[in-house]
Order: structure tokens, then C-alpha cells, then sequence
């Protein structure tokens, strides 16, 4: 722990948009004052609307709350055509491909690309307001154009990362009912191409609700054409007009859906609607970041994520930044990779993980020095706790001890940041998420709606709806309900619970602990363990099988399983412990993908377990850590297993 607060620098405050406490807490008290004149405020102050919204606020049947209705407006135009006016030849996207290959596309040339790509859509694939499309791609621009193209249609995109397996991608595309899928050929990482289309065929095989494919010809390896379902988009695309008439959507009408990993096997589909997301995407980047008219700012996420939803497309585009796009790796073809890129973009504001920053600083600790990082202005992160070695590092050799670092506490569910510094006003303590946005007020409380004391861990909690609130889960009212707002009550509501816990410190700063449900956090991807349980369970051989998380020193949490199996070895098809490893690792890619396989599986005789047959993964966990069991072991069923698996594991 790193004990030292960091106040900002004065130079930067002057110009800040929030330029100290004082002005945080204005903001702050005003929405505690009048929480709807604030939204309100801003939503008409940065929204351009079609047509005026007539309430700002209706929590009658919540928590299915609606903000801004009778507004109409559309995203793609608040991030594109608003700026015509002043920003046409501002560059809105510098992409940067994996082999250094360079585009820059203005706000111009994004507006011309967005209308060509929502033509085609519309007038080749019949798409309409309201249908799903899936996006399957790497990280190329037209990705951005083709999550702002079903914007401006009305379409509903549902973005699946590009490292998901063709049975995740097919459960997602099934639960949304998509008809249209966008993909890639491939693309390159590390210099190689990878790709994209053949996981798109397998994960369409047999019965599909997926008509049409478009796919991007990006690295022109050879792929299957289905004729009447698969079209390129290079040959389409020249056909389209440059304009296209933005669809005028209601304030609550569903803008995107994104998968994410919920305590049960099955992924949750987020749902996120037009003016609240955007509002919130636009208020975040400004506040947060602080960019300024003639930064360049990088967020190193991938689209798949939201992360890239918000921070590479929506937030900087909604404010009319330059917002930079990699296709490549950071560490890739060497350490200095990243830092070559801020050197030669000027960047302003670099935003990763701490995943990321651990292995920037393994691979090349004083590899930031070889390279002009003066231009840098504010340092994020995002996606779990900082540890002090990684803020340390990126606070001096990154920043040059000049750069405030904000960490960003927030949530595919949040839409956008809810818990973060303010680059001009707060004072940094490391390793702490420190104080509520404002508008958002947020509390550490018990299940029954208490305040928690300062240094004792609860429930975090967000205790109004705000703008960039899930709305809902795809499909699924009750596990909505449930899952956000059936563990904390208040005043007899239920409040929304994040899923993490979190404490005070003695100036009521807080600090995120961690997940407190069966979701773990390998290198900033949030996954279920009973999703990688279900997918371990599918081989034949496995009675059993109980998955936990386990601290790695890059990941942050690795993946630690175990593994009960029907036979013996010797009975069993294996003929080694390291053969069934491989099949289970296997089973895993098939499944999920590559970012959810295991870095320790364990062959136990059995898990334990409480009488009435509950797992009791806390004795799991400590086990995988190494540590002393504490708790109670004899109310297990067997209590002796517990010896039996500690024996078992190196
Ligand atoms: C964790 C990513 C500590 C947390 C934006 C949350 C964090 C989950 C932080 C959401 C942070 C995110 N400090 N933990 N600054 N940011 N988390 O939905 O456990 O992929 O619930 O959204 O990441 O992950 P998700």
C-alpha cells in the first residue's frame, strides 16, 4: 500500500473541467438538491436532440426506469454529423494496424463511411430499427462504422469479442435472435493473420436465425463464400450513397446489447438504450479524461468489451475527440511497442489495465525512457484493482511523475465510469477508486440498506438510477430484477448491487475489494466460474467439477479447477493426467475461448461439501491460495476431503 496522496498539479487543474473539490462537491450537492433538474440540465446542455424529452426521470415501476421521455434523437448524428460544423477535417479515428499500417479517418470521412455501411444494411440486408445484428470483428475501424451504422438505422448491435469460440458466439447470436451477423475475414496480431469467418461459419451451422453475413475482406486469406448468405463488404460498400437519414429513436429505445459473465452458466445480455448511455458516455470522457480540442487520447480495450464501447467509440466520438484504434498487441513485435505509439501520436490520455501495465513493466521496465512521453496529460485504468508495484510504475516511468492516474471503477451494467478520480480536483490516493462521479451516488452498505463504517467491508452500491443504467437483461425481466436488485433492500426498494464489495477509508474514499459472487477477473475479463464449469462438465470423463479463482501475478486472478472424474485413470480413455489436462483445456477453447483456460486443474477424489450437497468454494479458494483454513470444516459431509485435495495440490 502506498501511503502517499497525490495532489493534483495546479498547471492542469487551471484548465480542468473540474478544476477542484469545491466544484466537485457543487455538482455533487446539487443533484443530492434537485437530482433531476441536474440530469436534466445536462441532458439538454450536451444532447442534440430531434425532438425535446418531456420528463426526465420516471422510477414508477422500477427498477425498469426511463429517462428523458418523449425525446427523440439519434446517437450516430450526437457523434458524428453535430461536428460537421466545426470538426469536419478533425481526425476522429487514428487507427493503427498490427503491421504499423496507418489510417486517418476525419469526422468527414466517418460520417461518409457510417452512411455508406447503414445504406447497405438497410437497402441489402433489410435491416430495421429494432433487429440485432451481431458484430464479429477485430479492432478496425469498420468495426466503429458498424456499430454507428446500426445507430443511425435503429438497428441494435451486440458485439462479441473476437476471441470468443464459435459455441459462445452461437449461444449469443441465438439468445438475441440476430439475422445479420458482420464479421472479418481475419485480421493480423503479432504479424500473422488470424480468423474470424471460419468461427462465424461453424458457430451458424445447422438451424441459424442468422440470414445474411457481411464480411470485411481484411486480411484476404481464403474463406468459404455461402452464396445468398455471405457478402463481402469491400464490393457492397461501393454501391452506397453517403448519405443516409438518421432514424429519430425514442430516449429508451435499445441502442446495443453486450454479453457479459453473470454468478450462473448462462452470459448475461446488458442492455443499453439511446439517451441515458450516451449522456452519460459523452459527461465521463470529458470529466474523467479531460480531453481537450487538440488532444489525441488512446484507450488500449478491445471493442468486444465495453470498455471499447464507451471509451473507443461512443464517448469520444459523442464529444468530438481524436480517438486512437489499434488492431495490434502492446507488447508486440517488442516492449516499446505502446510507447513508440504514444511517442508518435501524441497521446494525451492512455487508458488500459492493469493487466496490461504489469506486463508492459515485466517485459520492459525502464523501456518507457527510450521514448518521448512528454505529450502525456492523465493515465487511466480500468477493470480491477491497481496494485501498488503497477501504479508505481506507471505513475513514474509511464507518467513522469506527472500525470494523475485515474482509476476508473465501473461495469459493463454502469454503461460508463461511476467511481473515479477527477484528473483536476481530486486527490489520488493508489490503489483507490476513490469518490462517486457526480450524479452518481453510490454507498458501501449491508444487505439491509446500512451505511457501512469506514474500513469495514460491504456491498457497493449505487442507490439512484442513473442515465447509463442497464436497463435490462436481453429477454430475461426477473433474473434483471434479481440479479441487481434482489440482495441490498432499502426503505423496503431494492437497491442495485454492483457485485463487488468495497470499504471507507477514514475521508470516505473508497476502495473496490473485489467480486463478492461467483465472478472472477482474469487480465480485466470478468468470467463466471460456472461458465467455465459448464464447459469442463461437457467432457465425458468428469463426475465433477469446481472452478475458483486464484491471484496471478500479471492476470491479476488465474483460473484454478477441480476436477472430479467418473473413473481412474486406468479405466478411463487418458492414458495420463496430462493428456486429459490437454482435452480439458481443449474442451475449454471449444467452449468459451482462449481466455478462459485454466492455469492449475487438480484431480481431487471429491469437492467439498455441506450436507445438503452445496460446494463450499470459500475452502476452495484457500486452498488454491495456499492459505490456512479458517473456517469450520465440520459441517462438510466428509470433512477429511479437505486434507485429501490440500495434499493434492503443489
Ligand atoms: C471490476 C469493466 C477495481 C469490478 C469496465 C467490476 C474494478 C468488474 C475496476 C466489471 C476498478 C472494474 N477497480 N475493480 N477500477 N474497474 N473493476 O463488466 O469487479 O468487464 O464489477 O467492466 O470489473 O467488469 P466489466
Amino acid at each position: 500500500m502506498i501511503k502517499e496522496i497525490f495532489k493534483p498539479n495546479p498547471e492542469f487543474a487551471k484548465d480542468a473541467r473540474i478544476k477542484n473539490m469545491c466544484e466537485y462537491q457543487e455538482l455533487q450537492d446539487e443533484a443530492m438538491r434537485d437530482y433531476e433538474g441536474f440530469w436534466g440540465r445536462y441532458a439538454k446542455e450536451k444532447l442534440e436532440w430531434i425532438e425535446p424529452f418531456t420528463n426526465v426521470l420516471d422510477e414508477s415501476d422500477f427498477p425498469f426506469v426511463k429517462w428523458f421521455e418523449g425525446g427523440k434523437l439519434n446517437v450516430s448524428t450526437q457523434c458524428i454529423d453535430r461536428h460537421l460544423g466545426t470538426r469536419k477535417n478533425k481526425a476522429a479515428i487514428l487507427f493503427e494496424g498490427d503491421r504499423g499500417d496507418k489510417q486517418t479517418i476525419t469526422y468527414l470521412d466517418l460520417y461518409n463511411n457510417v452512411n455508406r455501411f447503414a445504406n447497405l444494411l438497410k437497402n441489402e440486408f433489410g435491416v430495421k430499427k429494432g433487429d440485432r445484428v451481431v458484430i464479429y470483428m477485430p479492432m478496425i475501424p469498420e468495426a466503429a462504422y458498424a456499430m454507428l451504422a446500426c445507430a443511425r438505422i435503429g438497428a441494435i448491435h451486440s458485439i462479441v469479442f473476437g476471441g470468443f469460440s464459435a459455441e459462445a458466439l452461437r449461444d449469443r447470436i441465438h439468445d438475441a435472435n440476430a439475422k445479420v451477423v458482420i464479421t472479418a475475414d481475419g485480421a493480423y496480431r503479432k504479424d500473422k493473420p488470424y480468423m474470424l469467418k471460419p468461427v462465424v461459419d461453424e458457430a451458424t451451422k445447422g438451424e441459424s436465425p442468422v440470414e445474411k453475413i457481411l464480411v470485411v475482406e481484411r486480411n484476404n486469406e481464403k474463406i468459404e463464400w455461402h452464396e445468398g448468405r455471405d457478402f463481402s463488404y469491400n464490393k457492397l460498400i461501393k454501391n452506397q450513397s453517403n448519405e443516409c437519414d438518421a432514424e429519430p429513436m425514442d430516449a429508451e429505445d435499445p441502442l446495443f446489447l453486450l454479453y457479459t459473465s453473470g454468478s450462473t452458466g448462462k452470459p448475461k445480455g446488458v442492455q443499453h438504450n439511446q439517451a441515458g448511455y450516451i449522456l452519460w458516455a459523452q459527461m465521463t470522457m470529458e470529466w474523467v479524461f479531460d480531453v481537450k480540442e487538440n488532444d489525441t487520447y488512446w484507450c488500449t480495450a478491445d471493442i468486444g468489451w465495453i470498455t471499447g464501447h464507451t471509451y473507443i467509440v461512443y464517448g469520444p466520438l459523442a464529444m468530438g475527440a481524436t480517438t486512437v484504434m489499434f488492431e495490434g498487441v502492446p507488447t508486440y513485435p517488442d516492449a516499446g511497442r505502446a510507447w513508440k505509439m504514444v511517442q508518435d501520436y501524441k497521446v494525451n490520455q492512455f487508458y488500459t489495465a492493469p493487466t496490461a501495465i504489469r506486463v508492459l513493466h515485466k517485459m520492459g521496465e525502464h523501456e518507457p525512457l527510450k521514448y518521448d512521453l512528454s505529450s502525456l496529460k492523465v493515465l487511466g485504468t480500468v477493470g480491477e484493482p491497481i496494485d501498488p508495484a503497477a501504479w508505481k510504475w506507471y505513475y513514474e516511468e509511464v507518467g513522469g511523475g506527472r500525470c494523475p492516474i485515474v482509476d476508473t471503477y465501473w461495469q459493463t451494467e454502469t454503461g460508463g465510469h461511476v467511481i473515479s478520480p477527477l484528473p483536476g480536483a481530486t486527490p489520488i490516493k493508489p490503489g483507490c477508486a476513490t469518490l462517486p462521479l457526480p450524479g452518481i451516488i453510490a454507498e458501501i452498505l449491508d444487505k439491509d440498506g446500512n451505511k457501512k463504517e469506514p474500513h469495514e467491508t460491504g456491498f457497493m452500491c449505487i442507490i439512484r438510477p442513473w442515465p447509463a443504467m442497464i436497463r435490462g437483461i436481453w429477454g430475461d425481466k426477473e433474473r434483471f430484477v434479481k440479479s441487481y436488485f434482489g440482495d441490498v433492500k432499502q426503505n423496503g426498494r431494492g437497491v442495485y448491487f454492483t457485485g463487488d464489495g468495497a470499504n471507507y477509508d477514514e475521508d470516505g474514499y473508497i476502495t473496490i475489494t473485489g467480486r463478492t459472487d461467483d465472478v472472477i477477473n482474469v487480465s480485466g475479463h470478468r468470467m463466471g466460474t460456472a461458465e467455465v464449469e459448464a464447459a469442463l462438465a461437457k467432457e465425458d470423463e468428469v463426475a465433477e467439477v469446481a472452478v475458483v479463482g486464484k491471484p496471478h501475478p500479471i492476470k491479476g486472478e488465474g483460473i484454478f479447477a477441480y476436477v472430479v472424474m467418473k473413473h481412474s485413470l486406468k479405466d478411463s480413455r487418458f492414458e495420463s493426467y496430462e493428456a486429459i489436462e490437454k482435452e480439458l483445456n481443449e474442451m475449454i477453447k471449444k467452449e468459451i475461448g482462449n481466455i478462459a483456460l485454466c492455469d492449475d486443474i487438480v484431480f481431487v477424489p471429491g469437492l467439498p461439501k455441506t450436507r445438503s450437497g452445496k460446494i463450499m468454494r470459500r475452502i476452495l479458494r484457500s486452498i488454491a491460495k495456499g492459505e490456512e483454513i479458517t473456517q469450520d470444516i465440520s459441517t462438510l459431509e466428509d470433512p477429511s476431503i479437505v486434507a485429501t485435495i490440500k495434499s493434492l495440490v503443489k
